[in-house]
């Protein structure tokens, strides 16, 4: 792991992301594939960042009037994705019938989602946090039901003390407003709080508004590159550790 400073207090409680971090979103390519042979993880991938484009679309534009909840925006960005993806001679994504024939596999896809697979190691740190009292909690994009959904698919129910939604706040994450709901839950200032996000661009949100922060660099990627480096960056969910041992 390493550390970009050695500034900071010891952190006091962790806020983790949902998606990427305590969740695989790309273990979804493997149904992808199932169902779209040889485009699954081009699939997953498109997917993935018209998600994350389409909230920062619905945040930033008229004054979140055209916010809709992670669900009904995971839903059109898979849409995207196979009208993008799929590659179908016979019949253009561009055709406005084009989706009809992929409805029963963009619910399968949809209700893999609410099942994603955790990353190996998470359900062991987050048993250590509990064991040593720390105040845990996930602060996503997700709505409620999505999420609930997806922890207790992990096996995390009783393990997390907080799991937040911006969905109450109709912003999504890297808006500030987002990134407070976090210290409000909490009760602590966020240079108390150690945010841990896989996605870089979540972990330079956080780093921006005020917390400590932990990039988990689980594929060895470059962070972003508008000159701020998160606290720390490590490979996995292990280095959270350090902060509170
Ligand atoms: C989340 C997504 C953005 O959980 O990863 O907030």
């Amino acid at each position: 792991m390493t550390r970009a400073s050695q500034d900071g207090a010891a952190a006091r409680a962790v806020l983790f992301d949902a998606y990427g971090t305590l969740f695989d979103v790309y273990s979804v390519a493997e149904l992808a594939e199932e169902l779209f042979p040889g485009q699954g993880q081009a699939l997953s991938v498109v997917w993935r960042d018209k998600q994350i484009e389409y909230t920062r679309l619905v945040t930033t534009c008229n004054h979140g009037a055209h916010y809709k909840p992670f669900s009904v925006i995971t839903r059109a960005a898979l849409e995207f994705a196979i009208k993008r993806v799929v590659d179908d001679s016979e019949n253009s994504g561009a055709a406005p019938d084009f989706l009809l024939q992929y409805q029963a596999a963009m619910e399968q896809l949809l209700a893999q989602y609410q099942h994603l697979e955790a990353f190996p190691e998470n359900l062991g740190v987050l048993k250590q946090l509990k064991g040593l009292g720390v105040a845990t909690g996930i602060l996503s994009n997700g709505d409620a039901a999505m999420l609930n959904a997806t922890v207790h698919a992990a096996g995390f129910d009783g393990l997390l003390d907080h799991v937040i939604s911006v969905d109450p706040i109709r912003k999504f994450k890297t808006h500030p407003d987002a990134y407070a709901l976090g210290e409000k839950a909490l009760g602590l200032a966020a240079k108390d709080i150690l945010f841990v996000s896989s996605n870089a661009w979540d972990a330079l949100g956080a780093t921006w508004y005020g917390y400590q922060t932990l990039w988990v660099n689980r594929y060895d990627l470059p962070f972003e590159t508008l000159g701020t480096q998160p606290t720390c960056t490590g490979h996995d969910l292990h280095d959270v550790m350090p902060f509170f041992l």
